[in-house]
């Protein structure tokens, strides 16, 4: 936490947490919250907390005025307490070491209580050994589950982060620009949070996916280098990593190449990482998005771990085993995972890897072990020794294999890549392992049906432009995302510049000229009153908070978050709204199925 430059105010000298043994005689008035108390009768002591840290404040009869005595007795947890007395040295046996404040006590004269609290539904004061209430819970009473030293220190640290941010971007050059929140929609692949306009009726405003096409135009405007902390809405299936409204690090500039926003981005995540105190060695690593999907099977593959898929398909040419064989035929191949000792696993976590690949959507697992006897296990019973050794399979090692189309075969192996990390509790060979991931196809294509990769503006590889109508799922393009973990820490592009080319994009998208006008007309307008190349990226803020402070949930880095189910438990968001709002609003409801409000909270 960082020092806090002028404690004393009106009500009180400082705060709490800096107290220490050469404070010592020193009179104070404190305030704050009781965390913990503990009545001996004669004796009171509490833990004072406030922002700051804790300290043991102590009530007595031979220190303590007999009205505010006969009061203390009165507190309870989370009163909001006012306190003058001395500062003493904890008699020696009473200092707590496990507290930064342990050497030294308050010795109160005065008591004065600024607040009642009423008994909190939830406890801040929790033992080392205590479980945290439920979450539901916890989001319920969040204004206590704030509190929580634990949470606040995040918030803290998210603070920090956020300051370093617009520091090294202001150094570098960048301005913060503030764009609208009521807004056209601009596509980032979520359904839209829309607004209804009570002046223009039936006409609605879409909250922003991303600051995306207005800072696009800022560079046409000539901004030059453009960022804004800013706040993001999707309406999307929420997971763990994912809140309906969310924060980025949203950045552009004008006349760069790639790299010149990989190294700027670089510069600021070695900033952030320093606040956070880890390790962030530059340059980081690059992989093609092609080379990511051949080695790990994912574009975004946690390289703290070493773990490759090798292509199998010529060494099992000769196998006798029609599954493989049919595979290949079809067009695909054989891929899978040496694990040296992976001989270990029992069939049961076998069986528990291959639930996870029939998850990812494989229609199996094969796998083979070998031991003095020969090689064993659905596919290893096809193999003779010299087979076996032809992909490596030794003595007490393990096999998973996925044959088939590739699509299918990626997303099973990097599903069976992380649930074999877990099984096998693989060693790490690093920490912190950043990595960009670059030349993203500009289009993903799904049953037939093609989406932008990232989104439309991103700008095709030169080389590839001639196929956009001919062979769009071919088509490279510029977009790099960064890897923390794992974890898409952030993605970007260099943006198309030319309306023109725009336009194409657009329309291989499956976009009619009525649609592009009426949707992108106002960026097409922009771009074509004399646009500069650029390119930019953003950065998931709350993505960022929650690995550096290691949380399990993104909900924890945010100080009024939403469940899964997309509520906000504690001020009850959204509620239905009332007959004369929507009168003025000029809307009315569908009859609601009592059905389709079955949703699930958490
Ligand atoms: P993208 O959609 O990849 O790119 O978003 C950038 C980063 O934002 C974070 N993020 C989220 N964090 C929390 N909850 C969510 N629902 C959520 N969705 C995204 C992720 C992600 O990497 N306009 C482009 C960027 C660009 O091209 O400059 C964009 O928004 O960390």
């Amino acid at each position: 936490m960082s020092e806090v430059q002028i404690e004393q105010t009106g009500l009180r000298s400082r705060m709490v947490g800096g107290l220490r043994a050469e404070h010592e005689g020193e009179m104070l008035t404190l305030a704050g919250w009781v965390h913990r108390r503990r009545d001996l009768g004669g004796l009171l002591f509490v833990d004072l907390r406030d922002r700051s840290g804790l300290l043991q404040v102590s009530f007595g009869p031979d220190w303590t005025e007999a009205s505010s005595m006969e009061r203390a007795h009165d507190i309870g947890h989370e009163d909001v307490i006012r306190v003058e007395g001395v500062v003493a040295a904890r008699p020696e046996g009473a200092r707590k070491d496990d507290m930064v404040t342990g050497a030294v006590e308050l010795r109160v004269t005065r008591l004065e209580i600024l607040s009642d609290a009423r008994t909190p539904e939830i406890p801040v004061y929790r033992a080392p050994e205590d479980e945290l209430p439920a979450e539901e819970l916890r989001l319920q009473h969040r204004v206590l589950d704030l509190r929580r030293p634990e949470l606040q220190k995040k918030l803290v640290l998210r603070h920090r982060l956020v300051l370093a941010a617009r520091n090294y971007l202001d150094h570098n050059g960048f301005v913060e620009v503030e764009t609208p929140i009521l807004t056209k929609a601009t596509p980032e692949g979520a359904r839209d949070y829309l607004v209804p306009s009570r002046v223009h009726k039936g006409e609605f405003y879409a909250l922003p996916q991303s600051p995306q096409i207005y800072k696009q135009i800022l560079m046409v405007a000539g901004f030059d280098r453009y960022f804004q902390i800013a706040r993001c809405f999707r309406d999307e299936d929420l997971r763990a990593d994912r809140q309906p409204e969310f924060t980025q690090i949203d950045v552009e500039a004008s006349f760069v190449e790639v790299d010149d926003i990989l190294r700027w981005m670089e510069g600021l995540m070695a900033a952030l990482a320093e606040v956070s105190g880890l390790d962030a060695p530059l340059p980081f690593p690059r992989l093609s998005w092609s080379e990511a999907i051949e080695r790990y099977g994912s574009d975004r593959p946690d390289l703290r771990y070493d773990l490759e898929i090798e292509d199998w398909t010529e060494a099992t040419a000769d196998l006798d085993f029609g599954v493989i064989r049919s595979q290949v035929e079809a067009g695909g191949r054989v891929r899978g995972f040496r694990l040296e000792g992976g001989g270990r696993l029992s069939r049961r976590e076998i069986d528990a890897i291959e639930k996870t690949a029939k998850a990812a959507g494989a229609p199996g697992l094969l796998w083979g072990k070998r031991s003095d006897e020969g090689a064993s296990g659905p596919l290893g019973k096809f193999m003779t020794d010299e087979q076996a050794d032809r992909i490596g399979l030794g003595v007490g090692d393990l096999v998973l294999v996925s044959a088939g189309k590739d699509a299918i075969t990626s997303r099973t192996m990097s599903a069976v890549r992380d649930a074999v990390i877990t099984a096998l509790d693989l060693p790490r060979v690093r920490e912190h392992a950043w990595l960009w991931v670059t030349d993203f196809p500009v289009f993903d294509e799904e049953d037939g049906v093609l989406a932008a990769s990232h989104h439309p503006f991103v700008m095709p590889h030169p080389d590839d432009i001639n196929d956009l109508e001919a062979d769009p799922a071919s088509v490279r393009g510029t977009a790099y995302d960064l890897v923390y973990n794992g974890t898409e820490f952030g993605s970007g592009s260099i943006r198309i510049h030319d309306p023109e080319l725009q336009r194409r994009i657009l329309r291989v998208l499956g976009l009619s000229e009525d649609e592009i006008e009426e949707k992108f007309g106002f960026l097409l307008n922009a771009l074509s009153a004399g646009a500069p190349p650029h390119g930019g990226i953003a950065l998931g803020m709350d993505r960022i908070v929650q690995r550096f402070t290691d949380s399990p949930s993104l909900r924890d880095t945010v100080a009024f978050p939403k469940t899964t189910a997309a509520r906000a438990l504690f001020e009850g968001a959204p509620m239905p709204s009332g007959r004369s709002a929507l009168d003025e609003l000029g809307l009315q409801l569908k009859a609601q199925d009592p059905s389709d409000r079955g949703e699930k909270e958490a």
